[in-house]
């Protein structure tokens, strides 16, 4: 139960930097409550009278699909912007863009390349943005991973949690952000190239001070041992489909294979996946189905926690 009331109203969710542990609790908490009522056929109106605007530079399923739903459940209007719609950014400059939707919806969700777009939507609209994916954060994957690894585990802080994969990429850094915010020990297994960002570790380093958390970065694949989580995402991001020879060639002995799980040796580990996944790449077809269930759990999650973030931060 989200049984304290945390007043976010007017907050913009650009980053899980932002927010204190608290509030990342209550929204995850928030989450689970709307999701048991979807299960007993009650929405809310929370959203009645609010126009959202979606814009969308990159393709997605999940993220759109979550945004409209989570949208319309709660008595809202979602208005889709894809990159041919709108002229953001090289025509019109982002903070224009930003100065008339401010003037015509209540709330923006912006999916996109640069973290610097987001951030001038929010400081030149007005009105509360959401971020649904930049090349460096991807905040809201990170509520739907934690609300599912909160249903396996019933609890977040020291759960050991092994990222495998592009220890650079929006989803190895956002993980990193929320882990350290809750507590969680973080593993990014990974070639040595593509560590994360220096810069965001000592960051990340600074939260562990209070949440207790740990962060290791090793490209020994005996560090998956004991997990609790192995989590991997594609081994190229949208926009880095020109890198792929080269990404295969350094990935393939961090693909999440059977003999990678017999490695965790643990009976109860979770399998995670942002999706969408490029089985026989980063994930075999073996590993991906026998966990399926979860992974599916987590792309469902998206919705009861991409809700609960407009709701926190826009709903009546
Ligand atoms: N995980 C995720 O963000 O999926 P989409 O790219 O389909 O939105
Ligand atoms: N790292 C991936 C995440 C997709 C949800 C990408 O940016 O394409």
């Amino acid at each position: 139960m989200a049984e304290k009331i945390m007043n976010l109203k007017g907050r913009s969710f650009l980053t899980l930097k932002d927010y204190t542990p608290e509030e990342i609790e209550y929204l995850i908490d928030l989450a689970k409550d709307l999701k048991t009522k979807k299960k007993q056929g009650i929405t809310g109106n929370s959203l009645k009278g609010k126009n959202i605007a979606l814009i969308f530079e990159k393709p997605s399923t999940r993220t759109r699909c979550a945004f409209t739903v989570g949208c319309i459940d709660e008595g809202g209007h979602p208005e889709y912007l894809g990159k041919d719609d709108i002229q953001l950014g090289y025509k019109e400059s982002v903070e224009d863009t930003a100065r008339v939707l401010g003037r015509m919806f209540d709330g923006i969700e912006f999916r996109g390349f640069k973290q610097d777009t987001v951030e001038k939507l929010a400081k030149y609209s007005g009105v509360p943005v959401w971020n649904g994916l930049t090349d460096l954060d991807h905040p809201t994957q990170i509520l739907a991973d934690f609300l599912t690894l909160k249903e396996q585990f019933g609890t977040l802080k020291g759960l050991h949690l092994v990222y495998v994969g592009d220890g650079r990429n929006n989803m190895a850094n956002s993980l990193m952000i929320g882990s350290a915010k809750l507590g969680i020990n973080f593993t990014v297994l990974s070639p040595e190239s593509l560590w994360t960002d220096e810069v965001l570790v000592a960051e990340c380093q600074e939260y562990n001070k209070t949440s207790g958390g740990t962060i290791t970065i090793t490209d020994n694949i005996d560090a998956v041992k004991g997990a609790d989580a192995v989590y991997t995402d594609v081994w190229c991001s949208m926009g880095e489909e020109a890198l792929a020879g080269e990404r295969i060639a350094l990935l393939k002995p961090y693909q999440v294979n059977t003999e990678l799980m017999n490695a965790v040796g643990t009976e109860k580990t979770v399998f995670l996946h942002c999706l969408p996944a490029v089985k026989s790449y980063e994930v075999t077809e073996e590993v991906f189905e026998a966990h399926a269930d979860v992974i599916f759990d987590e792309a469902e999650n998206r919705m009861h926690t991409i809700k609960a973030v407009m709701v926190a931060t826009l709903g009546n």
